[in-house]
């Protein structure tokens, strides 16, 4: 548990290392060759634990020495049972294994996918995507074992630019025979960040206009060094910290390119930035933040990620914000936790919002409106994720009183030493 001092401005400096959801996926990128890979610019989150914990149970190694480590996979194995269901039970990142055991051993068995706070964040893309390149998927209660003497290049369209599926097709097309043409694919700079990865590997790989990836597979991959894109997550949540309780942070390493929705968006509530190389320090300059209209979609839109620490950020806004979530259908569920500290967040089944979506029709509870500012008091909040988690940091920062956020440990998923740098901002903890 984690209590909280709330009411003081967060003030300082911190350091953002390479991206959570960027690091991981070059880990698994290094399984597609039996050199040695080396990636630096690496944090210490649990997700990166739990894919070295993964890629050893597969037989290879992973020596880290401070903020690099090095992968040498030179020979695979099938994980235990155990292994796989430690993986899987922690993290999404194992199902994209699939692509390069295919290769290298011609089988592989993953988990069948669990449901998440933020969503039932199915499979069902991976596995189309999978089977297009000749896969044969077998469902089975509790696994899903996929089999393939030899992967063919295919064309395929996703239903929707999921990262995880682009990604899937990405470590899966490079070894596979022929080409491969990805229609509606996703282009997060995360996805970006991998194509750089598999480039330096050997692969080609062109991004064309209107979401068209596409792949010249090639019969052997190389070994890479690479330092990782920071983690513009980390970075765009101490900003809306600094923004939610009027303090000035300063957050060295990070890319302003791969920030620059989330910039604007963050200005027009009030916020104010200053760039300057790798840093850029977030404040506050309109005396109250104004409300805002805000969309949540696929790159280069407002990330989903970004939503849930700058909505707590706007309960301290003057008048009515909207929010349309578009990415996850149930990312909303953290809102109730802010009323309970004295927040007004309604949630709405419509899609309150320019963009008609996927769950307008669902019945899912996906739009919010905002009311403010009101005025937090401090009280008991229970983490429900990794996002959700961290705004209720941010929701205890502005509170008055104390708050004591209970299973904070999930927030160390993501967040590096996020409880030191919080003491660094001034932050008193009980
Ligand atoms: N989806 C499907 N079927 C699939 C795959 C996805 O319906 O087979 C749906 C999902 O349920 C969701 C939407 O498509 O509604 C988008 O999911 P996507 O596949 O793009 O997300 P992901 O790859 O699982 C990554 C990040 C998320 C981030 C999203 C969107 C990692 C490990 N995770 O997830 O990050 O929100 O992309 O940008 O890279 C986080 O860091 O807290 C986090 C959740």
């Amino acid at each position: 548990m984690l209590s909280i001092v709330g009411g003081a401005p967060v003030e300082g400096r911190v350091t953002v290392r390479g991206a959570k959801n960027s690091v991981p996926k070059s880990m698994v990128a290094a399984l597609l060759t039996s050199k040695p890979c080396r990636i630096s610019n690496i944090a210490e989150v649990r997700d990166i634990d739990v894919v070295s914990r993964l890629i050893t149970a597969l037989g290879g190694t992973v020596a880290r020495d401070g903020d690099t480590m090095e992968i040498t996979a030179d020979t695979l194995q099938a994980p235990s049972p155990e292994e796989l269901e430690e993986a899987h039970g922690q993290s999404r990142i194992p199902i994209l294994i699939c692509g390069p055991l295919l290769h290298r051993l011609g089988a592989v068995t993953i988990h069948q996918p669990g449901g998440c706070e933020i969503g039932p964040r199915p499979i069902d893309m991976h596995l189309d995507a999978l089977k297009s390149f000749g896969a044969v998927v077998e469902e089975l209660p509790e696994v899903i074992r996929l089999t393939a003497d030899r992967l063919r290049g295919c064309k395929l369209t996703l239903p929707y630019p999921s990262v995880g599926a682009t990604e899937q097709v990405l470590l899966t097309g490079v070894l596979a025979e022929g080409e491969t043409e990805l229609s509606n694919a996703a282009v997060e700079p995360e996805i970006l960040d991998l194509i750089l990865v598999l480039q330096k590997m050997g692969a080609i790989i062109s991004v064309q206009p209107g979401r068209v990836i596409h792949i010249d597979g090639t019969r052997s991959l190389r070994a890479f060094t690479h330092r990782s894109m920071p983690d513009r997550l980390e970075a765009s949540s101490w900003a809306c910290a600094a923004l939610a309780t009027n303090g000035c942070v300063s957050v060295s390493g990070v890319a302003q390119l791969d920030m620059m929705t989330f910039l604007n968006v963050f200005r027009k509530a009030g916020g104010e930035f200053d760039v300057s190389g790798e840093t850029i320090t977030f404040y506050r300059v309109a005396n109250l933040l104004r409300p805002l209209a805000l969309e949540t979609d696929v790159h280069p839109g407002f990330m989903t990620d970004w939503q849930p620490p700058l909505v707590t950020a706007l309960t301290q806004a003057q008048g009515v914000s909207v929010l349309h979530e578009t990415v996850y259908e149930n990312r909303l569920g953290y809102t109730h936790a802010l009323n309970s500290l004295g927040a007004n967040i309604q949630t709405f089944r419509e899609c309150l919002g320019p963009s008609p979506c996927r769950f307008g029709r669902r019945n899912h509870l996906h739009s919010a409106v905002v009311v403010g500012q009101t005025k937090l008091q401090g009280g008991d909040l229970y983490v429900p994720d990794l996002r959700g988690g961290f705004s209720y940091v941010i929701a205890a920062l502005v509170a008055d009183g104390v708050s004591r956020v209970h299973n904070a440990r999930l927030i160390e998923r993501g967040y590096e030493s996020f409880r030191d740098k919080l003491v660094a901002l001034g932050v008193e903890l009980l």
